[in-house]
Order: C-alpha cells, then structure tokens, then sequence
C-alpha cells in the first residue's frame, strides 16, 4: 500500500492511516484520495453520484466518494479498496471476484467490492434477490452483472 499523509491526530483515518486534509476540505473525497493520497483504486466515472465506481466505506457504509467532500470526513473512518487486502492475502469476495470472472475492465470493480463487503458485513447470507437489490447503485458497462452477483453469492457461502 502506498505511504499515507499522515497527522499526529489525523483529521480522519483512512484504511487505519491518519490523514491530514488541511488545505483540502471543499475538495471531493475521491479526488483527495486519488491525488494527495495516491490511492488510485478508487475510480472516477460519473463525478456525480449515479455510477458507484468511486465507492468507499465510510465508518462501514457504503458511500461515493465524489458527492462528499474530504473537509466532511472529519472523525471518519474511510475504507477503500486498498485496504481490504491484508498482509498480501486478499478477501475471500476479492477472490471469489477473481474466481467467477466477475470483472473485464476493471473499471467498476473497486466500487463492486466496496458495496458488496458492506453488503457481506450487514447480511452474511444475501439472497439473489437482495444482492441484486443492494448492488444498484452500482453500474458496470461490460460483465452483464451474471458473474458478479455469482461471485458475492460465492463469497458468502464461502464466507
Ligand atoms: S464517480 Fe462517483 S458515483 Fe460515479
Ligand atoms: S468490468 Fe468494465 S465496467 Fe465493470
């Protein structure tokens, strides 16, 4: 993972790093990480809210990081893809992601993961329905969506 900007106090935390967002506060969250933080798996599609490539987990929620401001953080804890992946071994969804050949691009799989771990956070046994229902908010131009709602279903069972 790529060194963090860091405050003794940190202004909010972002994957467990405290971060400093002086001089950034009206700036869009996916921006500040993007560019000052240089955590790039956060995708910019729409830069307005309808595409969900730019989701992150804020304090376990998901949330697009381009209608909120990194000024708004204060006190958060802010999760991107990033972060998930822990001592060089990924998630099982991430995995199961990999498995199932729920991506082409790429583009929105950033996004894809973050909602789905908050949705396997919530409800470690989605049904096809649920998911499908949960993952709305989160479009993809190439897979036809089969291979990811497969991939979460397979990550839950496999939890
Ligand atoms: S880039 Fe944020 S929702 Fe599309
Ligand atoms: S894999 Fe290309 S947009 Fe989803």
């Amino acid at each position: 993972m790529p060194e963090l900007e860091s405050a003794p106090d940190g202004d909010f935390s972002v994957n467990g790093n405290p971060v400093d967002a002086t001089g950034h506060d009206g700036r869009p969250l996916v921006e500040f990480l993007r560019d000052v933080l240089n955590l790039t798996g956060t995708k910019i599609g729409c830069g307005n809210g309808e595409c969900g490539a730019c989701t992150v987990l804020v304090d376990g929620a998901a949330m697009c990081s381009c209608i909120v401001t990194a000024g708004s953080m204060r006190g958060s804890d802010v999760m991107t893809v990033e972060g998930l992946a822990s001592d060089g071994r990924l998630t099982a969804l991430q995995e199961s992601f990999m498995r199932n050949g729920a991506l082409q691009c790429g583009f929105c799989t950033p996004g894809m993961l973050m909602s789905a771990t908050e949705l396997l956070l919530r409800n470690p046994n989605p049904t096809r329905q649920e998911i499908v229902h949960f993952m709305n908010g989160n479009v993809c131009r190439c897979t036809g969506y089969a291979q990811i709602v497969e991939a979460i279903e397979e990550a839950a069972r496999h939890g």
